[in-house]
This record gives C-alpha cells, structure tokens and sequence, in this order.
C-alpha cells in the first residue's frame, strides 16, 4: 500500500444499492469513515443498517455501487477485507459453555497466533473481566458478554471495528460500560463503525453521524452540524429535570461519564 494509505478514509462508501426479491433497502448509499474516527450510521429498525454492514464486511454483495475497506474493494479484494475489519454483530456470538478465558482463547487458536493464553489474559484484563475469566460465559451480564464479544473480535488487531448495534437490549449501566470501552478503542487509534438506533448513543460516542432513510444517507455531519440543520428554536425558560436514566444511575450508584445535557435525548429511539 501506499505511503497515501494513513490519508485516504479507513471506509469509502459510494453509491450502494440492495434488493431483496421486491423490497429497495438500499437506494445509492454514500459516506466515508476517516481513519481513528467513531462513525454512527443511524437508522430506525429496518432501515438497512444489517445489510449494509454484511455488504462493508464481504457477507452480502451489493447489486451495484462500490465500497473500500482499509482501501481495499469488497468485491475484488474480499480477503484483504476481512483480514482489515473485525465484525461484532447484533447478537453476541460468544459461546456460553465455555469461559471468558476459553472464548478468548478459541479465537486466538483459529487465527493461528503464538501464545493465545497471554492474549486472552491480556484481553480479559483491558475489558475489566479478569475475575469473570474462569467462569463459563453463559453465567455473565448483558454487559459483560457485550464486553467479551468485542474483546473476541479485536483479537489479532484489527485497524477496523464494525459494531452492529453494539448496545441494544442492555440496561443503563451495561450500555456506559460498552461506550466506555468503544471510546477506549477509538483512543487508541481504531477505527469504529456503529451502528444504532438511540440518538443519545450517537450523541455520546460520534465523531461524525450519518442518518440512514428509505434507503440512503439523509444527513451526514458531526453533532453540531447536525444541530444546525435544525431552525432556531424559540427561547424558552423551563426547569431542568433529571432524565429517567439519571435518576437511575444515582440510585444504582454508577458514576456515569456523561455530559449533563445528555438528558435532552437520554434513552429516545428512533422509531
Ligand atoms: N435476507 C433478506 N431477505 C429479504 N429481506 C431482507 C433480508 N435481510 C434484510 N431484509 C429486509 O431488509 C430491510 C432492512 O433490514 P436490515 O438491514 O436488517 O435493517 P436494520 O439492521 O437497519 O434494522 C428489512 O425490511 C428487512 O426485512
Ligand atoms: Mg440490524
């Protein structure tokens, strides 16, 4: 690869269409994904953002358009593709009868990496489950299992990460662990594509934002360009009341590391 490569976007998405049988999911999808950046592809349920995510990870051929990842083509280079991505999907694929260490170290073995006892103990120690590592999976939280599946698949370090809806069906608590651990993978320099369907998932973690909508991209900006699409709103003077999920956290007692305005869309969904 070129001397280039660290400049060019991590993701390049240009004019992507699917169909299945008689349903348009996806009509002509553009964007890029900047190296080191969180990207939020936002979108109702159904909106396309599985598919779309299965096309970016070589799963599913898109019937016409072309994307890059790590500045390799999904339909030509499918191989180099996948050595580049890692891909956490919607439903954890961690298996339950084994333990953390095991999973960890299963997938160490299957990508033929020296010394897959050190990595998993490496890995059970950056996502904080050192003392749940000997314990069998099946026996773990919503947030821990979230945890170990994203662990499972940055082994062997991938520059890329995709996360399909990496938080949905997790309490509060389980949610502020899995941004905390998205914001770590994006301090040390991976490249995150989320999917989700909460606003204030987006507005937490997002360097930029993309709306996905009857089959493309609707706006594509960071929060703040985002906002400005709005009209001024006129002012006015209400009392500030604490969000459900504030109110939550302080009597389960989790320090949340979240702006205060975060009650402004705390917990809404796209419907
Ligand atoms: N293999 C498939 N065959 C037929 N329809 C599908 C298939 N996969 C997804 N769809 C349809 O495509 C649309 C988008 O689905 P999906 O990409 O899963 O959306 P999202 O992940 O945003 O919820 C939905 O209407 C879904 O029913
Ligand atoms: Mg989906």
């Amino acid at each position: 690869m070129s001397s280039d490569t660290a400049r060019e976007p991590a993701i390049q998405v240009r004019g992507i269409t699917k169909a299945f049988t008689d349903v348009q999911v996806l009509s002509g999808v553009d964007f890029d994904v900047q190296a080191g950046n969180i990207f939020a592809l936002l979108g109702s349920n159904g909106a396309g953002k599985t598919t779309l995510v299965r096309i970016l990870s070589t799963l599913l051929k898109a019937d016409s358009g072309t994307a890059t990842v790590h500045g390799f083509d999904v339909t030509s280079a499918p191989n180099q593709v996948r050595e580049s991505i890692s891909l956490t999907g919607q439903f954890a694929a961690v298996d339950e009868v084994l333990t953390g260490r095991e999973n960890l170290e299963l997938v160490a073995r299957l990508r033929h990496l020296r010394n897959p006892g050190k990595i998993a103990n490496d890995m059970l120690a950056r996502f904080s489950l050192t003392d749940a590592g000997a314990r069998r999976a099946g026996t773990y939280s919503g947030g821990m299992r979230r945890r170990l599946d994203i662990a499972m698949s940055l082994i062997g370090s991938p520059p890329i990460i995709v996360l399909d809806e990496p938080t949905t069906g997790l309490d509060p608590q389980a949610r502020i662990e899995v941004w905390q651990t998205i914001r770590k993978l994006a301090a040390d320099g991976t490249t995150v594509l989320l999917t989700t369907q909460y606003l204030d998932e987006a507005e937490q973690l997002a360097d930029r934002i993309a709306i996905l909508h009857q089959g493309t991209i609707i706006s594509n900006g960071t929060l703040s360009e985002l906002k400005q699409l709005l009209p001024a709103t006129e002012v006015e003077y209400v009392e500030k009341q604490p969000s459900l999920e504030d109110v939550f956290l302080a009597l389960v007692g989790a320090r949340a590391e979240t702006p205060a305005d975060n009650s402004a869309t705390a917990g809404k969904e796209l419907r």
